[in-house]
């Protein structure tokens, strides 16, 4: 099947993107919190939301996190983390960050749950492995990595794209779930 990528403007966001966004922010518990169920959170987790967007889902993470937890929110956009760090400004232990994660200051084996919501699919096809690769060096060998994207050839990522770049990287798919337009997957690190 032929994917087509689309870039968007993130940092010239629409204002149906701005609207989403509003809407995710109250009713995205829908969305969110049959994704997040499955990181199974003890509240003491150190967990990294990539490509956070306006925080709607790293809302609901933060919920559940205690004192001893951490959240930090990654996005390249800069438009997007500083509505993150608006929305999550009430919650503590909440850190954003603007930038790539091939590049930004966050140490190797740094966190035990990494989620990712729509992100893959809207990073340049060249970018993607690379950008994967960086992401499970983020991971903690005990780590979980909780992918949620679209498959739609139209505006989508193959399932199988996501499996090789996941195992280039050196992490094993433990779980699905496989829709009609969205695929979801548990990665751990290959033992
Ligand atoms: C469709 S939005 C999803 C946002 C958020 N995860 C959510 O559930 O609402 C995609 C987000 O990925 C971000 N993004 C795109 N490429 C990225 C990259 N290479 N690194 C980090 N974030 C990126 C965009 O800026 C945008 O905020």
């Amino acid at each position: 099947m032929n994917y087509k990528f689309t870039e968007v403007d993130f940092e010239n966001t629409s204002p149906l993107f701005k609207l989403e966004d509003a809407l995710k922010g109250f009713l995205g518990f829908l969305l969110y919190n049959p994704f997040i169920s499955l990181f199974n959170l003890e509240g003491d987790e150190d967990v990294l939301d990539f490509g956070c967007g306006g925080g709607a889902g790293a809302q609901y993470i933060a919920k559940k996190l205690n004192y001893n937890g951490s959240i930090t929110c990654t996005d390249l956009s800069e438009y997007w983390i500083n509505q993150a760090q608006k929305r999550l400004s009430r919650y503590k232990n909440v850190r954003c960050l603007q930038g790539d994660i091939r590049k930004l200051n966050i140490p190797d084996n740094a966190f035990d749950v990494i989620s990712i919501v729509h992100v893959i699919h809207d990073i340049h096809p060249e970018q993607r492995e690379s950008t994967v690769h960086s992401l499970a060096k983020k991971l903690r060998n005990s780590g979980r990595l909780f992918i949620y994207e679209p498959t739609r050839p139209s505006h989508g990522i193959a399932i199988e794209e996501i499996r090789t770049h996941m195992d280039k990287a050196g992490l094993k798919e433990s779980r699905c779930i496989i829709k009609k337009s969205r695929y979801i997957g548990e990665y751990k690190r290959e033992p």
